[in-house]
């Protein structure tokens, strides 16, 4: 029977190392959480990345890694160090992220960290092929593996592969800078469908493709000389049932069980009934916009001081990619503003801004969703933004209100949000009253029209429509043949 090969960096298990024993944690990121879903459910097998390094994984533990990862019908790849440096930490991080995020000043080219990010694509195509039979659709994820498409195409040239893109793709002026531009758009050109979060997206990636390889393109096929590749836009979804239940059986606990985080959160409430909780949550990434969001919450206080001692920034950042030199930075500068701000607005019984720097438990981001009235998402870029819709998924009551940067992918399916533009302290401010003070009323409507949405858009409507379209390119291959 045929199967879904599913590859991405990194697995929906993180593997670490902690006193000789393993340790197993779910992966953060849109990608595994929204694609989590649709494995768990299909007749997939998932190959990516453990987490560990091969120097870090001890041999008496080399075969409980394997099994660890077959469990959940995962094949876990190691990387070397030098491999996870050049390829993790270098190309994919330092020169493709920063640069298809726009943050050229970020971007960097090394020819070495390039020659081992093909080296390691090439690592995960051989894995692929390994348990490649005719008849599987290979479906290849994100920005850490452009070129395996073209790799599997070059071995197995029947085979139908898809290519999903998780990150923005830049415009044309942007992506032309690259040093290895050539290369990046033939090897996502192996595939036979790519798919974008949005249709700006698709749009960039096309016209590099008519400008740069000069490629026929009719609105949204490429003409190679032996095929048709289709590119579109599929809006990734969330597993909204999940959320939504998640949300509607959560259980507080009694007073052992309960989380610091719970305490914390209902001592607020019992202190200041009436006081807001504003909510932020993402991987600590400086495409985020979060110090951004801690200046404008900073304006905020200053421009509306009757707001002092009634609202309160919980923030939860996700320690991420902790060895590229900008995240160090991000994350010091952050401690600093939070520290800055809590000094200066602070009183006896109140500090405007909760920081957490670390990853919670589900249970824990869920206590988050379901108590925070607002939620401020201040991207500078984001390919979706998933945080944005679980928040919406858990508001069981309909109530809340999501402020959603105009940058984040997922602001154009969300238009009952408040968008900002991440860059106007003075909006951002002005927004927030505005989300504090809006009627109820107001949210419920705003909401429902949201969750009725995102309900039906959901994660598993997104790989199914993905995988449809690449059924059908099959179809198109065949009379593309016929001529
Ligand atoms: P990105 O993919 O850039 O990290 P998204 O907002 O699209 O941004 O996705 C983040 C995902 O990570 C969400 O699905 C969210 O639930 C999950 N997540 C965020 N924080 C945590 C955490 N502390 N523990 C587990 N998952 C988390
Ligand atoms: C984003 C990317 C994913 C990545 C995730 C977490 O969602 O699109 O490919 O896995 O961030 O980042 P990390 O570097 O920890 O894998």
């Amino acid at each position: 029977m045929s199967k879904t090969i599913i590859i991405s960096n990194r697995l929906p298990l993180k593997i670490a190392l902690e006193d000789d024993k393993l340790r197993v944690t779910p992966s953060v990121g849109g990608l595994a959480t929204g694609l989590k879903s649709f494995h768990k459910d299909g007749d997939s097998i998932w190959i990516g990345w453990s987490g560990l390094t091969e120097e870090e994984i001890p041999d008496h533990l080399e075969e409980e890694v394997k099994e660890k990862a077959k469990a959940e019908d995962c094949i876990a790849v190691n990387l070397t160090e030098e491999e996870v440096d050049g390829f993790y930490y270098g190309f994919s991080n330092r020169t493709i992220w920063p640069l298809f995020h726009y943050f050229m000043e970020f971007t960097e080219a090394e020819h070495a960290s390039w020659e081992i990010y093909k080296q390691v694509n090439i690592k995960y195509a051989k894995e692929v092929l390994k348990h490649y039979e005719a008849g599987d659709r290979v479906w290849v994820h994100d920005y850490q593996l452009l070129l395996v498409p073209k790799l599997i195409r070059d071995e197995e040239p029947e085979a139908i592969i898809g290519f999903f893109n998780h990150i923005p793709f830049p415009s044309y002026e942007v992506f032309r800078t690259l040093p290895w531009r050539e290369s990046v758009l033939e090897g996502m050109l192996g595939a036979d469908l790519i798919g974008f979060h949005t249709y700006d997206y698709e749009r960039h990636f096309l016209s590099s493709v008519t400008r740069i390889l000069r490629h026929k393109v009719d609105f949204n096929e490429v003409t190679l000389p032996e095929r048709i590749v289709k590119v579109d836009s599929f809006p990734m979804g969330i597993d909204y049932k999940k959320f939504e239940d998640a949300a509607l059986n959560h259980f507080r606990g009694t007073e052992d069980e309960q989380s610091e985080l719970q305490r914390r959160l209902d001592l607020h409430l019992e202190a200041t009934p009436d006081a807001k909780l504003i909510l932020s949550i993402d991987r600590l990434d400086y495409t985020k916009g979060i110090a951004n969001r801690i200046r404008a919450f900073e304006y905020f206080l200053d421009k509306y001081p009757e707001f002092i001692e009634k609202v309160r920034l919980v923030m939860l950042a996700v320690p991420s990619r902790s060895n590229v030199p900008q995240y160090q930075r991000l994350k010091r500068e952050i401690d600093e503003l939070v520290g800055r701000i809590n000094g200066k607005f602070s009183t006896v019984s109140w500090t405007p801004i909760w920081y957490f720097y670390r990853s919670m438990p589900f249970d824990n981001l869920i206590d988050l969703y379901t108590s925070c009235d607002v939620a401020l998402l201040t991207p500078i870029r984001d390919g979706m933004n998933l945080v944005a819709k679980e928040y919406i998924a858990t508001r069981t009551d309909h109530t809340g209100v999501l402020i959603l940067s105009e940058m984040a992918g997922a602001a154009h399916e969300m238009n009952e949000a408040l968008i900002i533009n991440p860059n106007n302290f003075e909006q951002i401010a002005l927004t927030l009253k505005q989300a504090i003070e809006m009627p109820k009323e107001e949210q419920i409507e705003r909401n429902k029209t949201l969750q009725k949405r995102l309900k039906r858009y959901n994660v598993e409507k997104w790989a199914k429509d993905f995988m449809q379209a690449l059924k059908n390119t099959e179809d198109n291959r065949r009379s593309f043949e016929s001529i």
